[in-house]
C-alpha cells in the first residue's frame, strides 16, 4: 500500500513505534504491580466472547447484576466478533465502520482486547492494511486535562517518535486511534457545544480534539475504537457510533481454557473447575476474567497447601480468603484499613481512580508505597503513566467494594452487633436508592462479614466483635421485611443476595419447593420470596413460556418485584393490580 511506505517518513520511525507498542502490550500484569513481572499476553490470552449490539438491559444497573442477566443471553444467536475484526463488517453488512464503542463491565477484558489487537498489529500478524495504531488510555489523557494541543502535538506528547510527521502525511494514512477506558475519563465531552476543529495543526483543549475526532470533523479517515464500562458509554451520541460491541467475558468453555492456561497441573485445574461449577454465585462471577483470577489465586493456594477448611462458596468467603492469601507474608493491618477507608470514601462518590493526593487524605503515605505494594501487590495496582505521575486503582471494582466493607465493619466493631445491624439497615436503604447500584456489592459483603465464620477468617483485621445470634437474626429479618416501593425491582434482588451471603437459605429453599409444587396460587408469596423467585426464574436454564404476574398470589409490591423474570420468558403479562 502506497501510504504505508510514505508514512511515517522513515521506516525506522514506524519500527520504533512498533517496538514501543510491543513493549507496552507484550506483558500483562493481572493485578501484579511490579512492571516487567507480568505474564506474556500471548501465553495467557483467552479469546473473549464479544458480540455486536448492546443487550437490552438498562445500562446503568450495577455491573455485576447486569452481567448476571447478560450471561443468560449467551444462548441467543449472536455472532461473536474476534478482537482483530473489530472494524470488519459482519457477513452481509455493507457499511464502513469508523467508530466502534466497545462496552463491558470492569475486569471483563476490554483492555486485554485492545492490547491483543495492538500487539498483533505491531508484530505484523493482523490488520496490516492499517498504517498506524495509536493507543491512548483515558488515564493518560486525564493527566493533560488542562492543556491545549493540536492533534499532531498530542501524538508527539505520547509518542515522541512522531516529531517528524506532518499533517499531509497523516491525512493520507490509515490511522487507528484506540481510546481505552472512557469510564475513567475526567473530561467533560460536550458534543453539542464544542467548537468545530478540522485541522490537525489547530490547537485546542483535549476534550475538543476528542469530540471532533469522534464526530469525524478531525481526521475523518481515522478509525476510532473507544472502550468503556456500560454506564459511561452513553457519553458518546449514538449518531457518531457505527458499531457497538459488548464484551461478555468468558463462556463456560473459555473459562475452563483460562484455568487450564494458568496451570499445567491437570488435576488441580479439574478440582478448581468442578468447585466453581458447584457454586452458583462463583460460577456466575467467573464470566469476569478478573474474578477467575481471584478465584484461581485462592483455590490454587488452598488446594496446594494443607488446608483443612472448606473451600469458599460465597463471595464474601472468597474475598476474605483472597485478602488473606495476599497479605500472608506480612501483616499490615493498618495499611489495609487505610486502603479500606480510601476504598469506602471513593466508592461513595463513585470514584475508581486515585491520585497521590487522594491517598494522602486517607493517611496513606506515598513513601510507604513499598509497604502496601509489598503486602497488597496484587490488590493494588500502580500504573506508571505519562510523566511518571502515578494513578492508583484497585485491580477490580469488587476488591474496592470488599475493602470498603471491611473498613466499615471495622469502624463498628467496638460497638455491639445491634448497632451493626442498624448500620447495615441504613446502608442498605442508601444502596437501594442509588441509581446505578454502586453500593450493592459493598452492602452484600457487609452482610457477609457479619457472620462469625467470615470474621474468624479475617481475624485481627476486623477487631473484636461480639456477635449475638439474636442480632444476626434481626439483621436477617430486616432484610426479609425491607420495603422497596420506590426502588427498581432489579435492585431489590440484592436483598436476596445479602440473605444468601448471610447464609440464610430459607427463602431459597421455599422458592425451590414452590417451583416444584402443583398448586402454586395457593401459596402466598412474601416480598423477599418474590425477589428470590424473580432471580431464580431469570437465571434458570429453562426459558419460561409465559410470565403472568397476576398468576402469583402476592401483594402489589411482590408482583412488582417479579418483573426481572421477564428477561427469561417468551411472553409476559405485566399487570400489577
Ligand atoms: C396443594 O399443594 C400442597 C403441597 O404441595 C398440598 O399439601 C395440598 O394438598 C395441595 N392442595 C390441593 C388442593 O391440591
Ligand atoms: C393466596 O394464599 C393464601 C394463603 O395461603 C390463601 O388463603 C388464598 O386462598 C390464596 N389465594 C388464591 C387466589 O389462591
Amino acid at each position: 500500500k502506497a501510504c504505508c511506505s510514505e508514512f511515517p517518513p522513515h521506516a525506522e520511525v514506524l519500527d520504533e513505534h512498533k517496538i514501543s507498542l510491543r513493549r507496552r502490550c507484550e506483558f500483562v500484569t493481572e493485578g501484579t504491580a511490579a512492571a516487567g513481572t507480568g505474564t506474556p499476553l500471548n501465553r495467557i490470552y483467552t479469546e473473549l466472547y464479544i458480540t455486536e449490539g448492546r443487550s437490552e438491559e438498562v445500562n446503568t444497573q450495577h455491573e455485576v447484576w447486569q452481567l448476571e442477566t447478560t450471561s443468560k443471553m449467551e444462548t441467543l444467536s449472536d455472532t461473536p466478533i474476534k478482537c482483530h475484526d473489530i472494524f470488519k463488517p459482519l457477513p452481509g453488512q455493507d457499511t464502513h465502520i469508523r467508530v466502534v464503542v466497545m462496552q463491558g463491565v470492569a475486569g471483563i477484558g476490554k483492555t486485554f482486547s485492545v492490547q491483543k489487537f495492538t500487539l498483533d498489529w505491531a508484530e505484523g500478524l493482523e490488520n496490516q492494511h492499517v498504517s498506524l495504531v495509536v493507543l491512548l488510555s483515558f488515564r493518560e489523557l486525564n493527566l493533560i486535562i488542562d492543556e491545549c494541543y493540536s492533534l499532531l502535538q498530542l501524538l508527539c506528547v505520547f509518542h515522541p517518535t512522531f516529531q517528524t510527521v506532518t499533517a499531509e502525511k497523516l491525512a493520507i494514512c490509515k490511522v487507528v486511534f484506540i481510546f481505552d477506558g472512557l469510564d475513567e475519563s475526567r473530561f467533560l465531552l460536550d458534543f453539542q457545544n464544542n467548537e468545530v476543529v478540522s485541522d490537525v495543526t489547530q490547537t485546542s483543549s483535549v476534550d475538543v480534539l476528542l469530540t471532533n475526532l469522534i464526530k469525524g470533523n478531525l481526521l475523518p479517515s481515522a478509525l476510532l475504537w473507544i472502550t468503556s464500562r456500560p454506564a459511561a458509554a452513553n457519553q458518546i451520541p449514538p449518531t457518531c457510533v457505527d458499531r457497538v460491541t459488548e464484551v461478555r467475558g468468558f463462556t463456560d468453555l473459555q473459562k475452563e481454557e483460562y484455568f487450564r492456561k494458568r496451570s499445567s497441573d491437570e488435576q488441580l485445574c479439574s478440582r478448581i473447575i468442578s468447585h466453581i461449577k458447584a457454586s452458583r454465585s462463583l460460577h456466575i462471577m467467573c464470566y469476569i476474567p478478573v474474578f477467575c483470577w481471584i478465584t484461581a489465586t485462592v483455590l490454587e493456594h488452598m488446594l496446594t497447601t494443607d488446608q483443612t477448611g472448606e473451600l469458599p462458596k460465597s463471595l464474601t468467603d472468597m474475598y476474605s480468603h483472597f485478602l488473606l492469601v495476599q497479605s500472608q507474608r506480612k501483616k499490615h493491618k493498618y495499611v489495609l484499613l487505610k486502603l479500606g477507608r480510601l476504598a469506602f470514601e471513593h466508592l461513595e462518590k463513585g470514584n475508581l481512580m486515585f491520585y497521590q493526593e487522594d491517598l494522602e487524605e486517607c493517611g496513606l503515605d506515598v513513601t510507604e508505597a513499598s509497604v502496601y505494594s509489598g503486602v497488597c501487590t496484587e490488590i493494588f495496582k500502580t500504573e506508571c503513566v505519562l510523566f511518571q505521575k502515578k494513578v492508583y486503582c484497585f485491580v477490580h471494582l469488587s476488591i474496592q467494594e470488599f475493602l470498603a466493607a471491611v473498613y466499615i465493619f471495622h469502624c463498628y466493631t467496638n460497638s455491639n452487633t445491634e448497632v451493626l445491624a442498624r448500620v447495615m439497615r441504613t446502608l442498605m436503604s442508601e444502596a437501594l436508592k442509588s441509581e446505578n447500584g454502586h453500593l450493592d456489592l459493598f452492602v452484600r459483603f457487609l452482610h457477609g462479614l457479619s457472620l462469625e465464620c467470615n470474621q474468624r477468617l479475617l481475624g485481627g483485621l476486623l477487631g473484636q466483635t461480639e456477635s449475638r445470634p439474636e442480632d444476626i437474626q434481626t439483621a436477617i429479618n430486616n432484610l426479609k421485611e425491607k420495603s422497596t416501593y420506590s426502588v427498581s425491582p432489579d435492585r431489590s434482588i440484592n436483598i436476596f443476595h445479602c440473605l444468601m451471603e448471610m447464609n440464610d437459605l430459607s427463602v431459597h429453599q421455599d422458592i425451590q419447593e414452590f417451583l416444584k409444587s402443583e398448586n402454586r396460587s395457593e401459596k402466598k408469596l412474601s416480598k423477599i420470596q418474590c425477589s428470590a423467585l424473580a432471580y431464580m426464574l431469570q437465571m434458570s436454564e429453562e426459558v419460561l413460556d409465559e410470565l403472568d404476574l397476576k398468576a402469583y398470589n402476592t401483594s402489589y409490591e411482590g408482583r412488582r418485584r417479579l418483573i426481572p423474570a421477564v428477561r427469561n420468558c417468551r411472553k409476559a403479562r405485566l399487570v400489577l393490580m
